[in-house]
């Protein structure tokens, strides 16, 4: 970029020439004090009062937007007819150069840049200001990988600005036709002046291309789109010139889809795309909010850190590749989230086959169900009604003839119908019994073993695919012999009273038990027995003796006479 540099603009020495374009150049300088380099932005159209107050409006603009992702204004000045913007510099590349260079962005540092860029879009919006030339040349990448949006040449602030436009593009200048830098030669083919139209086309929603006057924050966020897209697929969506076909094609958004050119682009981008470009204002979002929300929400996965640092890189060196970026992984929450999975999913087949459902659903070709009910006695009733909670027990083994193994998985404990818990045994309606979940067998011979207490029943029964209750008769009611163990002591010392004596009532009188036959002793019943001991108080009780007990511990504390 050779051509008369001057050697000095204002106090500021100028140290090279960064662009040049329509109606204006970019200089490269030094602050003559803080030996620091700063940006000289300069007007080269004179004589026209439009373009001199639109340049000073870029002025106010960007003294009223400071950001950190909006480029600084340091001072504005006159100087021999010219006037002059004096700006940060932002050491690095604009974003057209970098993708120039790269081609294509992957798509989470393509969101990167579209975040930054949102943001600054969104604090400009929020201050009444639309940018309306947002594109990669006017986006400035710092070598610290941060993005600061430039060019608010031909931004409006909603202050006569319809008028302006009209003076500015009426007195024939290349306003809205600037090229940046090299790319100057190729942007004089996409850039236009037609009317009131500012901005650069293949940028431009339709809307703006009617009346760029009357744009609002949308046709920002319709650029932001067109930018994602370009980083997204190295590609213009509307790569035409500005013919009445591309015209058309914007107007009616037909564009190559993201993935066609772009296939590993992450679903967010895509969405982001079709909805900033849409071609109806009114069905594009209407705010960056959202957008940069599900950016910032996207880019939590990824080492952002790392994105940068590829980017500089790629900036800076003739590497052009980056790294694949993983999302971030933490595994403690993907070990919880597995964990949690596996549990309920534990819980839930555990449950599916206790409750045999996956047996009736998935298994029932193959599998019959066995309910098995048993009626009780009243004698046996009171034991697993009441408070003895005698437990019935099932098993089933399966009739081969000969080792009659056990059925796996087919243990049941019977409860009583009408449940302890909630049913006393006095209120209980129907005949007491006991039954258990229900057993799916493939079928064939069975056994079915029953035990409850001391006693063991055996039922051999068949099964077919349809099925089988199962109710097996108790029988009668067979009462044990009992024997018993006696004991008394002094209450108070604990020592053994080996005088005592014991009877059991019988026959309504007190027969010594050392006299009782011991099979007379039945079990079922309800007994009364007495101790008595010379020098103490007697004693007796009332015992009911449970159905399948056998033996008897009688020991009795004895209170001591006065
Ligand atoms: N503050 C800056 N720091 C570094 N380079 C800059 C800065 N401002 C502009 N440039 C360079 O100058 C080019 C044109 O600047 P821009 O403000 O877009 O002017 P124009 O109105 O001519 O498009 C940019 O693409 C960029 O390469
Ligand atoms: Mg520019």
């Amino acid at each position: 970029m050779s051509g008369s540099v001057p050697e000095k603009i204002g106090k500021y020495p100028i140290e090279s020439l960064v662009a040049k374009g329509g109606m204006g150049a970019v200089y490269k300088a030094v602050h003559p004090e803080l030996k620091r380099p700063v940006i000289i932005k300069k007007l080269t159209i004179r004589g026209n009062a439009a373009i001199n107050e639109r340049f000073t409006r870029e002025a106010r603009i960007l003294l009223d937007l400071q950001h950190p992702h909006i480029v600084h204004l340091f001072d504005y000045f006159l100087e021999s007819g010219s006037r002059y913007l004096v700006l940060e510099f932002v050491d690095g590349l604009s974003l057209d150069r970098l993708l120039r260079r790269k081609k294509r962005f992957s798509g989470p540092m393509a969101l990167l840049v579209l975040l930054e860029t949102c943001v600054a879009l969104k604090f400009a919006h929020d201050h009444g200001i639309i940018h309306r030339d947002v594109k990669p040349g006017n986006i400035l990448i710092s070598r610290k990988g941060s993005v600061k949006l430039a060019d608010f040449g031909i931004a409006s602030d909603g202050q006569g600005a319809g008028e302006d436009d009209r003076a500015a593009t009426v007195a024939g200048t290349k306003r809205a036709g600037k090229g940046d830098g090299p790319g100057g030669a190729k942007a004089g083919t996409e850039l236009t002046v037609a009317g009131a139209v500012l901005g650069t086309p293949s940028y431009m929603p339709p809307e703006q291309f009617a009346d760029s006057s009357a744009v609002d924050a949308r046709a920002d966020i319709y650029a932001a789109g067109v930018m994602l897209y370009e980083m997204l697929t190295g590609q213009k969506p509307f790569p035409g010139g500005n013919t009445p076909e591309t015209r058309e094609a914007i107007r009616k958004g037909k564009y190559p889809p993201v993935r066609s050119l772009a296939p590993d682009a992450p679903a967010l981008a895509v969405r982001l795309v079709r909805k900033m470009m849409r071609p109806n204002p009114k069905k594009r979002y209407s705010d960056l909010g959202p957008v940069i929300k599900a950016i910032t929400r996207y880019l939590k996965r990824f080492p952002v850190r790392d994105i940068r640092f590829a980017m500089v890189q790629n900036m800076l060196t003739s590497k052009t590749a980056e790294p694949p970026f993983q999302p971030v992984r933490r595994p403690f929450l993907v070990a919880l989230v597995a964990l949690v999975g596996a549990l309920a999913l534990a819980g839930a087949s555990t449950f599916a086959w206790n409750e045999g459902l996956i047996h009736r659903f998935l298994l029932r070709p193959w599998y019959a169900p066995v309910n098995l009910r048993v009626e009780l006695p009243s004698y046996v009733a009171d034991s697993v009604y009441g408070s003895d909670d005698l437990q019935f027990r099932a098993f089933f083994f399966r009739d081969d003839g000969g080792e009659i193994p056990e059925v796996p998985g087919t243990r049941r404990v019977l409860e009583p119908v009408g449940s302890a818990d909630d049913a006393p045994s006095q209120s209980f309606a129907g005949t007491p019994s006991v039954e258990c979940r229900t057993v799916w067998l493939r079928p064939g011979a069975y056994r079915l073993k029953l035990v409850a207490g001391p006693r063991i029943w055996w039922e051999s029964f068949s099964l077919d695919r349809a099925g089988r209750d199962l109710s097996p008769r108790f029988g009668a009611a067979t009462a044990r012999s009992l024997s018993v163990r006696t004991a008394a002591f002094d209450a108070a010392t604990g020592r053994e009273l080996p005088s005592s004596s014991f009877y059991v009532m019988s026959g309504g009188a007190w027969l010594p038990l050392s006299r009782v036959e011991p099979k007379s002793l039945r079990t079922g019943t309800v007994q009364k027995f007495r101790v008595t001991c010379e020098g103490y108080q007697s004693m007796e009780w009332s015992l009911r003796i449970g159905w399948y007990q056998d033996e008897l511990v009688l020991d009795a504390g004895l209170e001591a006479l006065r």
